[in-house]
């Protein structure tokens, strides 16, 4: 089972994820739980050059392909080789952050990032999609600190969020939506419950 975080900057999805994964080992289920961009050495190199705010010279179109190889080297090395171990994959953001901040916050080319999405993962979809959503406006007020992306203008997050939105209504039956606006036990209660439906199916 592969299962998927996504959201805007700050709506609490890494807090959501690794309850979900800490959850799942508690009831004896084997998980990986993993992050993009990141979650592998080369990975986690290229985390560094995408966020750095050194960086702020970045064209877009260098800022996708990083993230795509990001998640071909994330991919082929740690994600596919869990699942093929009969693992439960918990990742925080994959195909979707890209449709979502450089398709839909970007205007970049979405059927593009779409086969672009296709070749760094060899196709490989998750079965369960949780998109925390939450307005960009309480997301501003929970911010600490900024890294290169998080200092984007709110019309960005606003354009993310409303990505995010119609990317699930696409695909119902691989998201869900979860309202992040309410307390973290509350949320992670109702994650929980879907993700054990789902798993015991
Ligand atoms: P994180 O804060 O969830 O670790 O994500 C780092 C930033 O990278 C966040 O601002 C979202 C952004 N991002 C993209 O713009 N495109 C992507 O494909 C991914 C995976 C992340």
């Amino acid at each position: 089972m592969f299962i998927t975080f996504e959201g805007i900057d700050s709506c609490g999805k890494t807090t959501q994820a690794d309850l979900l994964a800490e959850g799942l080992k508690e009831a004896g289920w084997p998980v990986v739980f993993t992050h993009e961009p990141g979650g592998t050495e080369i990975g986690d190199k290229i985390r560094e050059l995408l966020l750095s705010k050194e960086n702020s010279q970045m064209v877009w179109v260098a800022e996708l392909f990083l993230y795509m190889a990001s998640r071909a080297q994330h991919t082929e090395e740690r994600i596919r080789p869990a699942i093929q171990q009969g693992k439960i994959v918990v990742c925080d953001r994959y195909t979707d952050s890209t449709l979502a901040y450089q398709g839909y916050g970007r205007g970049l080319d979405r059927k593009l990032i779409h086969r672009l999405n296709h070749i760094a993962t060899g196709g490989l979809i998750p079965q369960l999609t949780f998109l925390i959503d939450i307005p960009p406006q309480l997301a501003m007020q929970r911010k600490f600190s900024k890294d290169r992306l998080e200092g984007e203008d709110s019309d960005f997050h606003s354009r993310v969020r409303k990505g995010y939105l119609k990317i699930a209504k696409g695909e119902p039956q691989r998201f869900c939506i979860i309202d992040g606006s309410r307390g973290i036990e509350e949320i992670h209660q109702e994650i929980m419950a879907i993700a054990m439906g789902k798993l015991r199916a």
